[in-house]
């Protein structure tokens, strides 16, 4: 069953509170909270104090994508301050092992990210490691942008890689996720969707989340 997680990176900050209780009542599955600092990615976002109000203000899981250089040095304290699920990209350390080791020992679920421009092949010996793989289908750093074509066939072998080898990691899609992309990227064998303009621009969020979940 596909689950859909909105990124916070569009909500409206000022009503943040109203934001998450209209996204409870919707029926959401987690919130995906962005975190960026400038030097991985050309943009700064959300970070700690965010994410302790938000987990105050929720009980939805709290899935925390680090696009961060870095990440070993940050992992403990976004797992005490509240994330369930946390991923790192392959691309933002020299040592994702021990990167994705450190949030299991939280007893959090683990993500490994993988940019546009990066290939399944990098992080197959990581595939038994890790809860979920997270395929970036647009460049990080912004919402907004138009979704990365070939995204599809890294779903498709990801999901090949999974049966073949009696895999129960899940696929995670990020980036350009509205209801056509959505529709293709489900086809592919995703099993959590990101979606951030697409959802918030929504008048009715409780729709977007069927129509991403191809119910409506
Ligand atoms: C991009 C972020 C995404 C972003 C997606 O770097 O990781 O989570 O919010 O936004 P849309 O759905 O607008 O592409
Ligand atoms: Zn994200």
């Amino acid at each position: 069953m596909t689950k859909i997680f909105p990124s916070l990176l569009s909500a409206d900050f000022l009503a943040l509170k109203d934001e998450i209780d209209t996204l409870e009542r919707a029926g959401v599955d987690a919130l995906h909270f962005d975190v960026m600092d400038g030097t991985f990615v050309p943009n700064i976002s959300i970070g700690l104090p965010i994410l302790e109000a938000v987990r105050r203000g929720t009980t939805l899981p709290i899935d925390v994508h680090l696009m961060i250089d870095n990440p070993e040095m940050y992992i403990d304290v976004f797992c005490e301050k509240g994330a369930d699920k946390v991923s790192v990209h392959v691309e933002s350390t020299p040592h994702i092992h021990r990167a994705i080791q450190k949030i299991k020992k939280h007893g959090k679920e683990a993500g490994i990210v993988v940019n546009p421009g990066t290939a399944i092949d990098v992080i197959q010996p990581m595939l038994t490691e890790v809860d979920f793989v997270l395929v970036m289908s647009v460049n990080p750093g912004f919402g907004g942008q138009a979704f990365i074509e070939q995204s599809i066939d890294k779903i498709h072998t990801l999901h090949q890689l999974r049966k073949t080898h009696n895999l129960t990691f899940n696929i995670e899609v990020d980036g350009g996720i509205n209801e056509k992309t959505g529709q293709q990227v489900i086809d592919a064998g995703a099993d959590w969707l990101v979606a951030g303009s697409y959802f918030f621009k929504h008048s009715d969020y409780a729709k977007a989340v069927q129509t991403l979940k191809g119910q409506a």
